[in-house]
């Protein structure tokens, strides 16, 4: 349980908030590089409760630009995208990607306004297909991109797709470090399908333990496997926003998120799964992409999307699977296939996350052993905003980017081994390596 004031401190980010400034300390990956086309049509954004345009210039550079024209604030979605800059439908005014004015059509030859005036723009930069911004608002003063690792393998290793859910980040955030829910949540009763032998499907009552590290909170279930060893599924809580899933033996790929604030009621959901150091099998990179027999998998397959009007933040990456819809849940299939009765993975888990209020209240909430993970990752959360709102002290990675590199990892130890001994090496493996371990 959270006191109402805490709930409201970790849920809210906008500007001048305490999770909105920590995060504003960041950069945020907030688009797919092959959404924005040069000289293609802008992309209403919303981010961290900024109303934002993104375009992609006639030179290739990325542009996030305020919704809202200097001028007199018509919408800047509607711009034009031509000649190395966006140009405002209503009197012309035309910005570059970093905010400065290059045209203003109606204003006399020798006025000099241009020169004084600027729209809101954040530096972009764009790494293996995905585009970041930073909102800080001294750009000059804007560290490395994170060196996470996902961010960083070839592109042939990795699959990134973005989906909207319509609830709190963090409300979506803590369904993935609680990975009680998984065998049972995401659990079959038609035996079909291999979610029924996950390791974990073995044991339903894991024992939790966790540790602070200084990329955020490490969190081991450990399970029964018979035979005097255990096993250990550790996934991460990585500041400010991105969980780390751990790989199993049947699916060799890591896989998580970042949880990015659209508003305080909707997430911008960016998933990615990669093999550190193989290419991904053209099946895998088909079901995470396609689906698998008609159902989701843990990506948002391209079937899931229902595109809005170009108005709506982040247009392209609505799915029917809303709450409005109830996540097409079925009661019949509830009988006969998937313990929920919802249909494939990310579905089963949107659908409890976001299924009954964009701000769940947790003053109300019984929190049980499984989650002391949330209970760490909140407290750190609350710890981090808290330290640079009262003393300017900045939380670890922001300024290092080595300290984002860090992985999940999944052990099966002797009964005994002490799992933060025996696992540190492998979350901390460098970049190019493999496992280390047997999976
Ligand atoms: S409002 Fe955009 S140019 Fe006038
Ligand atoms: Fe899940």
């Amino acid at each position: 349980m959270l006191s109402h004031d805490d709930n409201e401190r970790l849920v809210r980010i906008g500007k001048g908030t305490a999770m909105g400034e920590l995060f504003r300390l960041y950069w945020i990956p907030f688009y797919a590089s092959a959404g924005l086309v040069a000289d293609g049509q802008p992309k209403r954004v919303k981010l961290l409760g900024e109303d934002l345009v993104a375009f992609r210039d006639s030179d290739g550079r990325v542009g996030l630009v305020a919704n809202a024209c200097a001028h007199r604030g018509a919408p800047m979605m509607f711009g034009r995208n031509e000649e190395c800059g966006i140009r405002c439908v209503y009197h012309g005014w035309k910005y570059d990607v970093t905010g400065a004015v290059t045209d203003m059509p109606a204003e006399p030859p020798t006025s000099r306004l241009k020169e004084r005036v600027r729209i809101k723009a954040y530096p972009c930069q764009e790494r293996n297909g995905v585009v970041w911004t930073y909102m800080e608002p001294d750009p000059q003063n804007a560290p490395p991109l994170p060196e996470l690792e996902w961010n960083l393998v070839p592109a042939e290793n990795v699959v990134v797709t973005l989906r909207v859910q319509e609830c709190n980040w963090l409300q979506a955030l803590e369904g993935e470090i609680d990975s009680a829910h998984a065998p049972i949540l995401h659990g079959r009763i038609d035996s079909k399908g291999s979610i029924n032998d996950w390791i974990a499907a073995n044991d339903l009552r894991p024992m939790f333990q966790c540790q602070r590290q200084d990329f955020g909170v490490s969190i081991a279930a450990r399970r029964q496997v018979g035979g005097g060893e255990l096993y250990w599924r550790v996934n991460q809580f990585v500041m400010p926003f991105y969980t780390l899933v751990p790989p199993q033996s049947k699916f060799p790929d890591l896989s998580g998120h970042a949880w990015v604030p659209m508003d305080d009621e909707h997430t911008l959901c960016l998933m990615f799964s990669y093999h550190p150091t193989q290419k991904l099998g053209e099946r895998t990179r088909t079901v995470f992409l396609e689906g698998h027999n008609g159902r989701e998998s843990g990506h948002a397959s391209r079937h899931a999307y229902t595109p809005k009007s170009p108005a709506t933040p982040y247009a392209d990456f609505w799915t029917r699977y809303s709450p409005e819809a109830g996540f097409l849940f079925d009661y019949e299939s509830q009988q006969t296939i998937w313990f929920s009765g919802l249909p494939g993975l990310w579905v089963q888990d949107a659908a409890c996350q976001a299924g009954l209020s964009p701000i769940y209240d947790r003053s109300t909430e019984q929190l049980c052993t499984s989650d002391v993970g949330i209970v760490m990752t909140r407290r750190l959360l609350l710890d981090s905003a808290a330290d640079y709102e009262q003393r300017r002290v900045k939380p670890a990675g922001v300024d290092d980017p080595a300290v984002f590199r860090v992985r999940a990892v999944s052990l099966t130890l002797p009964d005994g081994t002490a799992w933060m001994e025996a696992g540190q090496a492998f979350m901390r493996a460098p970049v190019g390596s493999d496992f280390g371990y047997r999976l």
